[in-house]
């Protein structure tokens, strides 16, 4: 049997150690780790789910700078909120972060939450998030479990099959709280997701460097490459978009605002809403760019009168993956004497159009836009 399985207490004793010594010489430096303040550790976990911590790195600086604590974030307007996390992807994340920080403000009185409960009753939440503050900000007994830590539990059992099944993963739950070192949390919890993100990883782990080598099944039997077993992989859907960016004479641009309270549940399905979460150009969902597509986005969906564009241009494709999805986007300049009337929208010029809560499709289609007009004035 596995030594994770029913591990000895001599032998739980040197694993934990092996493990918690490599994290205290090999530890990368990274923002989140220079003190542990709630707040500044679930803006951290927050931001680190579904991303690379590379990716993550500035824009926790900036948060932080902007909003150094609970109430701050709580009394933004949350077009600050978007716009500091615009290109971070995701953005019901930073919604709920501000939707919590309110409801901490209204229901705790600013002070941040220090029970599993009142942590996992604020929106975003779950079990994994409120492990990672309860052990790294608390020090309090209460295991993690993320894709890494899995991977790490999954190789050093030797499981096979599926991690995600629900058993499977209530398994892994169960040997991730008997390993935990129970004097030191958060450093227990940050050394396995450390060694998953830097040593135990998907492709080529490299087991001659790994602490606990030793102690690991699936390494004992040659075969820690294939585990965790690959998951079935979901079709990818094909998505087809046709984009309107205006230009007037004055270089200035229309931009639609994200959808306001009930609207922004949305099913993901509804097409445009892939752009929509955010500041984004007009946008329908239409098989191709095509004259008759542009004229359905301009007369049946903005319901534009005199639709008479003074040159519309189809611009260089642009192509985004989102998850499962593969999305491409015909975007039009539509070059008009004045820019149409639609309620809600913003003007501004193609220029200052990055600096609004956008996202990475829409910025990708900002380019191509800003592309062509560099081009056009050679
Ligand atoms: N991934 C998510 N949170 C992390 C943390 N606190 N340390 C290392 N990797 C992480």
């Amino acid at each position: 049997m596995a030594f994770a399985e029913k591990p000895d207490s001599d032998g739980l004793a040197e694993f934990r150690d092996l493990l918690l010594g490599w994290f205290r010489q090999y530890r990368r430096d990274l923002p989140w780790r220079k003190d542990r303040e709630p707040y500044r550790i679930w803006i951290s976990e927050i931001m680190l789910q579904q991303t690379r911590v590379a990716a993550v790195i500035p824009y926790y600086e900036r948060f932080l700078a902007r909003f150094p604590n609970v109430k701050s974030l709580a009394d933004a307007p949350e077009d600050d909120v978007l716009r500091l996390w615009s290109g971070l992807g995701y953005y019901s994340r930073a919604r709920n972060l501000q939707s919590a920080a309110r409801q901490i403000c209204a229901e705790h009185g600013g002070e941040f939450p220090r029970t599993r409960e009142k942590l996992l009753a604020l929106p975003g939440i779950g079990d994994y998030t409120v492990a990672a503050i309860l052990s790294i900000a608390l020090g309090e007994q209460s295991a993690v479990l993320d894709g890494n830590v899995a991977r790490v539990i999954a190789r050093l059992e030797a499981t096979r099959g599926d991690l995600r099944e629900p058993d499977q993963w209530r398994q892994l739950q169960a040997t991730a709280r008997r390993l935990l070192a129970p004097e030191k949390a958060g450093d227990w919890n940050e050394a396995m997701m450390e060694l998953g993100a830097t040593l135990c990883v998907p492709r080529n782990p490299q087991c001659l460097l790994c602490p606990i080598a030793n102690f690991c099944e699936a390494r004992r039997l040659g075969i820690a490459g294939s585990i965790p077993a690959k998951r079935k992989k979901r079709a990818t859907v094909a998505v087809h978009l046709v984009s309107a960016v205006f230009l007037d004479a004055r270089g200035n641009t229309l931009l639609l605002p994200p959808p306001a309270g009930s609207d922004r549940g949305r099913a993901d399905d509804h097409v445009p809403s892939l752009v929509a979460k955010l500041w984004h150009f007009p946008t329908i969902s239409a098989p191709e760019g095509s004259d008759q597509a542009l004229r359905e986005l301009l007369q049946g969906t903005l319901k534009i009168k005199n639709a008479n564009p003074v040159q519309s241009r189809l611009l260089e494709k642009v192509r985004h993956t989102v998850t499962y999805r593969t999305v491409s986007v015909a975007a039009y300049l539509v070059q008009v004497g004045q820019l149409p009337e639609i309620s809600g929208a913003r003007q501004t010029t193609l220029e200052a159009a990055d600096r609004l809560s956008i996202s990475n499709l829409t910025r990708k289609i900002l380019r191509q836009a800003l592309k062509h007009v560099a081009i056009a004035k050679k």
